[in-house]
């Protein structure tokens, strides 16, 4: 296809005479067929909905096939209106544009549903099973259109997907406004989000889904490295390394399959437990896990030898993660760290597969038995959670619970798995690891794309990152050297490391003045020619003030405020008014619908003052906005960062907490 057919298929949208229908491709990853939750009567309701996008003289035809749709995979993907072109993050100056910052976000959009990037690509998910960008090709397709005929006194407002429209606006308001999965409280459900989202009005983005920031596995490779390697520094004794030691999880998926790669930077024995072998066989195949066993025996003669010669290796069990740990737990081999990255979020519909049953069985179970799949799932998380108590009173295994939402799918099947007080027998990565040593003091996934597509653009940025991380970490307190330090070999040792997969993209664990700086760097490295195109900045959500999380983002946070989404809800208004390209707010993303709230942005850098003032700004608010309410919840890592913050910038008032006289309050009640 050439360049002007594919503007035009951009400008086009949806086109006025219906495309010959698209063969359904066996050799895609495809979603699971969905629940067929619907009555008869909100069957009808969702055709009619997804008929709003066209012509009426395209109902007879339509409505037929999107019924078909409705029954075979329990939702309306719309199919036949999948474009022709490749889809993949072609570089910024090729998308049909009025407005640089629209052409950017479109190649976001673009990555995100690359087929080299994307879980489920034809049905618009981008990773952990259900993460969506939009809900069908028809709001694709119109959504590209707007984005390629704004212009920057226009915003354009996404719901869940849906494109409502280009509202005039100015200059410096984002240009798109997104919004997913935002339902009443009292309906955020696991079967609500299944009844809307077949209905056509909502849907489940996830993080970077449905925010169009996903970069692929790498952002994931780097906070499951500083995740292990920061574990590692817990359970060392006298200073040691991981050298020699097993780490024990499973999930070789989207975000899961970035553990073997870690476990092998971080320097540890690794085994990753993995029911469906097509998964570990793409792991296998990207160099990603070394070695692939099937058989407890071999594989646990093989762990011996691996731990008595202190190899760095990770293996892939290819099996039940609950036969794993009950083996291991029968043997005399000692576990030093072990975590799940199974995807419970997302327990009952292909998440989770219970002990006792193959792959095969499974999924036919989940589709015809719901409701006995969901025993059988209770019942293996009670094994599970059995064997893994077994290793840690044997060998004092230190085990985290990795957002996953492990310990509470848990609970809640009755496993023993809760303190006599009620809380949980086990942290979570973010109450041990992430929180107290990252996000306390600001650290997060500040991530950037280069919108040329060039690795020679992707080069200069790490770079200029290093060099300005170099400078700061010469004056940094040593309340984050060690943050810094991890950092600095990370962006060095990053282009050898060979993550790039989709857009030329990088992640770097960064504070807020780190963020500002690098950010001020590329900005001028763009003004001066030193990068060949404009660059954009955003994070993952799964950040210091992104993301409000009681189990998992904000599960280190004690003053009861933890149940609160004040914190993710006022960092995207106040991203919105201080320069962000887009932001999004989503309910749901990593551990469930209504589980979460969290909000990302998007940012240009065009070399521009605009963009310098821009990004000065809303960075600054970006990270200090979650570092003050760290602070306020008595977090000392919060209370230092924020009052250095307050230091460095005049402008910067925070309320700062008292402290209670322990004695004082104990003896009240
Ligand atoms: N990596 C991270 O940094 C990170 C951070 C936060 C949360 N998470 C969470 O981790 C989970 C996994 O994410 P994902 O994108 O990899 O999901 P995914 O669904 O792509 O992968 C999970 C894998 O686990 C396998 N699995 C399920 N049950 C199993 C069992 N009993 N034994 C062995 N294998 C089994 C599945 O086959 C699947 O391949 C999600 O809940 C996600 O929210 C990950």
């Amino acid at each position: 296809m050439t360049l002007q057919q594919f503007q035009q298929s951009i400008r086009e949208g949806i086109p006025a005479e219906l495309p010959a229908p698209k063969p359904y491709d066996p050799e895609v990853n495809h979603a699971p067929k969905r629940k067929d939750i619907l009555t008869k009567e909100e069957k009808k309701l969702a055709i009619r909905n997804a008929l709003r996008y066209f012509e009426p003289r395209h109902h007879a035809v339509l409505a037929r096939e999107f019924a078909e749709e409705l029954e075979k995979y329990g939702r309306i993907y719309m199919y036949r209106f999948r474009p022709d072109y490749e889809m993949y993050a072609h570089n910024i100056y090729d998308y049909p544009h009025k407005c640089l910052q629209a052409a950017a976000i479109m190649l976001m959009i673009n990555n995100n549903l690359d087929k080299a990037v994307a879980q489920h690509p034809h049905e618009l998910i981008t990773y952990g099973g259900n993460g969506a960008v939009f809900q069908n090709w028809a709001q694709y397709r119109l959504a590209m259109k707007y984005l390629s005929e704004m212009t920057d006194e226009q915003t354009l407002v996404m719901y869940s997907g849906h494109p409502l429209g280009l509202f005039p606006s100015h200059k410096d308001a984002p240009r798109v406004v997104v919004t997913n999965g935002m339902v009443i409280p009292n309906y955020s459900k696991q079967d609500d989000w299944e009844r809307f989202n077949a209905l056509g009005v909502s849907q489940y983005g996830q993080m970077t889904a449905g925010s169009y920031m996903y970069i692929g596995p790498q952002g994931i490779v780097h906070g499951t490295t500083i995740t292990v390697l920061n574990a590692g520094r817990k359970i060392s004794k006298h200073g040691e390394g991981l050298a020699g030691k097993l780490f024990v999880t499973a999930g070789l998926g989207g975000m899961s399959g970035a553990q073997p790669k870690a476990g092998n930077i971080a320097g540890c024995v690794s085994i990753t437990a993995e029911i469906n072998p097509k998964a570990t066989h793409t792991r296998y195949s990207q160099g990603w896990v070394d070695e692939v066993i099937d058989d407890l025996d071999v594989l646990m003669k093989r762990v011996r030898q691996a731990k008595a010669e202190k190899q760095v290796v990770s293996i892939a069990y290819q099996g039940n993660v609950v036969d794993l740990w009950e083996r291991l737990a029968e043997e005399d081999i000692v576990v030093e760290l072990g975590s799940d990255q199974t995807s419970l979020h997302n327990p009952w519909a292909g998440g989770y597969y219970p002990v006792g049953l193959s792959f095969e069985e499974s999924k036919q179970m989940m589709a015809e038995q719901p409701e006995l799949f969901k025993e059988k799932v209770q019942e293996s998380l009670r094994r599970h959670v059995a064997a893994i108590n077994k290793c840690v009173e044997r060998f004092g295994t230190y085990f985290f619970d990795y957002g996953n939402a492990f310990l509470l799918e848990s609970s809640r099947a009755g496993a023993d798995i809760l303190k006599p007080n009620g809380d949980f027998k086990y942290p979570s990565y973010v109450q041990d690891i992430m929180g107290p040593m990252c996000f306390d003091y600001g650290f997060g996934p500040f991530r950037w794309v280069c919108t040329s597509g060039d690795p020679k653009d992707l080069a200069k940025t790490d770079e200029l990152a290093a060099k300005v991380l170099e400078e700061l970490a010469a004056q940094s307190p040593k309340e984050i050297q060690q943050q810094m330090h991890d950092n600095i070999r990370w962006i060095k040792a990053a282009a050898e490391n060979h993550l790039v997969v989709g857009s030329q993209a990088r992640i770097l664990y960064a504070d807020a003045e780190g963020r500002i700086k690098i950010a001020e760097a590329f900005n001028k490295a763009i003004e001066w020619g030193e990068i060949s195109a404009p660059v954009v900045l955003g994070r993952d959500h799964h950040d210091v003030s992104g993301t409000d999380s009681p189990y998992r983002e904000t599960s280190n946070i004690y003053d009861g405020s933890k149940f609160t989404a004040d914190m993710a809800v006022q960092n995207v208004i106040g991203d919105s008014f201080r320069g962000a390209t887009w932001v999004s707010l989503h309910n749901g993303g990593g551990v469930g619908w209504g589980e979460v709230i969290n909000g990302g942005f998007g940012m240009l850098l065009d070399g521009s003052a605009d963009a310098d003032r821009r990004l000065k700004n809303m960075l600054f608010w970006d990270v200090n906005n979650g570092i003050s309410r760290r602070s306020w919840a008595r977090n000392e890592g919060a209370v230092f960062a924020i009052k250095r913050a307050m230091e460095a910038n005049p402008n910067l008032k925070v309320t700062l907490p008292n402290y209670a006289d322990d004695q004082l309050v104990e003896s009240l009640f």
